[in-house]
């Protein structure tokens, strides 16, 4: 089978870090769940044929659900190859601006909004995701003379992927997102950064602060009593360590390259939190 990868570059994308999960993931399992999917290199990358997966952010996962019909998917390909063939300063602008006519924004097509999140993602400076507090996409010009969005055949594999399998797409809070799993699913839980440095992050509109890590703690054990394998990524910051002190800690470095600041890219220590021991399951 042909495995595909995430369509988007992502702020905490995993594909860096892909081989280290996997050493994690349990042998078997029902349903997988990814509450804060981003680009999904897990997902992908395990290609599960039960899955839901959520996030957040409303221009994500409209894409992931133009990808997950057929009909729209075609279009939206249509309208990537019209971007492609237009792209230039003027027109990158001219798209990321749309956001600012919110009437007019909300009335374009699933297909072309995601096109355009699609495009503007291979287009904008180092593939970043940010918006303004008027949630509007503010990330200046790549300076790329040609953008490709396809990657080959990565989208049409991305595509056939989701339609072909039995996957729930999910634009609502994480906590929502798993409120259906049962003993023997899995969950991967990749929540934006904590930091032992800042007091805010920021990836859509909403902030994820030190209270929702701690909510999502809560959350996490819930559903290892409910008896699903549960594994989470974060740094190696001191408050992680002390809501996950029951769990299995495990530490990995990273190498980060997603900072608009080149100073600050480099290695960084990151955990991936298990409730379960892997070896213990049967193979
Ligand atoms: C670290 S990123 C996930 C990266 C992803 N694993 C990948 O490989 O690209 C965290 C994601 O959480 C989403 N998010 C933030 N707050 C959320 C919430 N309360 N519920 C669901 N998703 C949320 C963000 O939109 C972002 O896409």
């Amino acid at each position: 089978m042909i495995k595909g990868k995430p369509f988007v570059k992502w702020a905490g994308g995993k594909r860096q870090i892909l081989d280290k999960l996997l050493k994690y993931v349990p042998y078997e399992f029902e349903t997988y769940y990814e509450p804060f999917v981003g680009g999904g290199a897990l997902l992908f990358e395990l290609s599960p044929k039960r899955a839901v997966i959520n996030d957040f952010n409303k221009e994500l996962i409209n894409v992931y659900k133009v990808l997950c019909d057929e009909n729209k998917f075609k279009k939206m390909c249509s309208v990537l190859n019209n971007y492609e063939a237009n792209h230039s300063e003027e027109f990158f602008y001219e798209i990321r601006n749309k956001d600012r006519k919110k009437a007019m924004f909300k009335r374009l097509s699933d297909y072309t909004r995601a096109a355009r999140t699609i495009y503007l993602n291979k287009a904008c400076f180092n593939g970043l995701y940010r918006v303004n507090s008027k949630n509007e996409f503010n990330v200046p010009f790549g300076k790329k003379s040609k953008v490709n969005t396809y990657e080959g055949n990565n989208l049409i594999t991305v595509s056939n992927y989701l339609t072909m399998n039995d996957i729930k797409i999910l634009c609502v809070d994480f906590e929502e997102s798993v409120k259906d799993a049962k003993k023997g699913d899995f969950i991967y839980f990749d929540p934006p950064y904590d930091s032992d440095t800042s007091t805010f992050n920021s990836y859509t509109e909403d902030g994820f602060g030190k209270e929702e890590q701690k909510r999502l703690a809560k959350v996490y054990k819930e559903l290892s009593g409910r008896g699903c394998y549960v594994m989470l990524s974060n740094h190696n910051t001191s408050l992680v360590n002390e809501l996950y002190k029951d769990f299995n800690i495990h530490i990995i470095e990273a190498k980060r390259n997603i900072n608009s600041n080149g100073k600050k890219r480099g290695k960084v220590e990151e955990v991936i939190i298990t409730n379960y021991d892997r070896e213990q399951q049967p193979r």
